[in-house]
């Protein structure tokens, strides 16, 4: 067999070297382990982007041998990896796989990673880099890094030691802003790199290459010519079996505060002086800055009720297993916002999520304001909508310009139309996953796509008073039955007349 051409549209796909590392999970047998992170190892070993040693060691408290561990590994990857398994790839990935249990805090199991560690830096001859991924209850957060400080883990001379910490990043502001001291009193802000995998989606980074490679749209970016902004993270899946979490987290913690005002930080922030993490941040954090908590008439919440999604019935939030039967938490939540600023005074940004909605989508949607004056008669300026920019993250990854057009034929009538760029019919191959980027750029120490402590806590000052006000409100909540758009009245939040987009 002939090898296949070089894809000329994959040039410039980086492979950037990595320090050699040893990268220790935290919860290397849980969920989130099993699901994302170790198909994630797999996909950047199969990529060759790993650095050249690499070691893994996961850390839980199940008692299991080496042996085991690599062997669960492997199951996981086969059964979640985005690309079929190669056994070779994956052999030489956890043939030297380490496992440590114990719970974590034990005293007695940090010497035991300790060594563990010394032993793959004795066996490379030279100092490894050490990441420490937290992937656990977030109440093990502060006990796992107070303890990487007592234990001396925090430093290794020669060498960088880097935590990566899951969200949630506290519950509340208060909590978070607890999580940020006790992490920044053993670890430096450089050495923490806070997860929101959002970050780490393709189309996420491209509003930021859309907006800032390209002239056309930056005279366009402001409240002159911007109507709204509706930022969409709709889910047709339930809750599952994380009644235990989403019970206390609900939609709004869930993925308004984090997910959301991301994609809103990363549209609306000034243009940076350099790319570096820094000076991203710093411009996220003005953003986040101006904007209020939203007051009672901006918010709505609901849960769903019982319905059909994707032709089978499903119980609603209530009946889910592991739900109280009173339970007032939200699985609904739109808000309206303002960024108070220069560029952005008065355009109303319009964010949505919810669980067993009609389908998954998250997007992005700019709309433009109408054009001030409709030469068309009457019947040929039907179709004339303002224009649209949307950035779907997902499904279909990519970019819709919505404009008008004639429709062929002698009359002069107009209908709107898409200009459409789509990442997988553009590059021709798949995206990484989020965590595959996130996972590498922590490895190598760059922080652009993690959340600065002042950044996670700013988040938290703009939804903590909507948190706060609905525990405090009594139930029961409104409901909206499984499958369809959400509920009703969410029409409330809209200025003037602003539309939903259809879901
Ligand atoms: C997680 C939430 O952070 O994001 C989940 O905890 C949610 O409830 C998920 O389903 C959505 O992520 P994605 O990448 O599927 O959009």
């Amino acid at each position: 067999m002939t090898e296949p051409l070089p894809n000329p549209l994959t040039e410039g796909l980086e492979r950037l070297p990595v320090h050699p590392t040893a990268l220790v999970i935290f919860g290397g047998t849980g969920d989130l382990a099993r699901r994302k992170l170790l198909p994630a190892l797999y996909n950047l070993a199969a990529d060759g982007a790993l650095p050249e040693r690499f070691h893994l060691i996961g850390v839980s408290r199940s008692e299991l041998p080496d042996e085991e561990f690599r062997t669960q590994a492997a199951a996981a990857v086969k059964e979640f990896s985005r690309r079929e398994a190669d056994p070779k790839v994956l052999d030489a990935l956890l043939a030297e796989a380490r496992y440590i249990s114990g719970s974590f805090d034990d005293e007695g199991m940090y010497p035991r990673l300790s060594e563990a560690l010394d032993g793959f830096d004795a066996a490379s001859g030279q100092q490894l880099n050490r990441a420490f991924y937290l992937s656990t209850a977030p109440e093990f957060f502060p006990v796992i890094v107070e303890a990487l400080g007592r234990h001396d883990l925090t430093a290794h001379d020669g060498a960088e030691v880097r935590v990566i910490i899951e969200k949630p990043f506290g519950t509340t502001l208060a909590e978070a802003q607890e999580l940020n001291r006790t992490v920044l009193s053993v670890l430096d802000e450089s050495q923490v790199f806070r997860i929101d995998h959002y970050l780490g989606k393709e189309t996420v980074q491209n509003m930021l290459a859309f907006r800032f490679a390209n002239g056309m749209f930056e005279p366009l970016w402001n409240r002159n010519y911007i109507r709204n902004v509706q930022i969409t993270a709709s889910e047709d899946i339930g809750i599952g079996s994380r009644a235990g979490y989403y019970d206390h987290a609900g939609a709004l913690r869930d993925l308004m505060q984090n997910h959301m005002m991301q994609l809103l930080t990363l549209l609306c922030m000034e243009p940076p002086v350099d790319f570096s993490a820094d000076e991203i941040r710093n411009e996220k954090v003005k953003v986040l800055h101006a904007i209020q908590p939203p007051e009672p008439d901006r918010t709505i919440r609901a849960q769903y009720a019982p319905g059909v999604v994707a032709g089978r019935e499903v119980p609603g939030y209530l009946g889910e297993n592991g739900v109280p039967e009173d339970s007032n938490t939200e699985t609904f939540a739109a808000v309206r916002l303002t960024v108070q600023n220069w560029r952005w005074a008065g355009v109303p940004f319009y964010l949505r999520t919810g669980k067993r909605l009609s389908r998954k989508v998250t997007e992005i949607a700019v709309t433009l304001r109408p054009v001030p004056h409709q030469a068309f008669n009457q019947e040929g300026s039907v179709g004339v909508q303002p224009n649209q920019l949307i950035f779907t993250v997902q499904p279909n990854e990519g970019v819709t310009l919505k404009l008008g057009a004639k429709i062929p034929g002698t009359r002069m009538r107009v209908r709107g139309v898409n200009m459409e760029f789509l990442y997988g019919t553009t590059f021709l191959s798949q995206s990484p996953e989020a965590y595959e980027k996130l996972i590498m750029d922590a490895m190598r120490g760059d922080a652009t796509l993690f959340t600065r402590n002042d950044e996670v806590e700013a988040q938290w000052r703009i939804m903590d008073p909507v948190v706060q006000r609905w525990e405090a409100a009594p139930g029961p909540l409104p409901q909206y039955e499984a499958g369809t758009a959400g509920p009703a009245g969410i029409e409330q939040l809209l200025a003037g007349d602003d539309k939903w987009r259809a879901i």
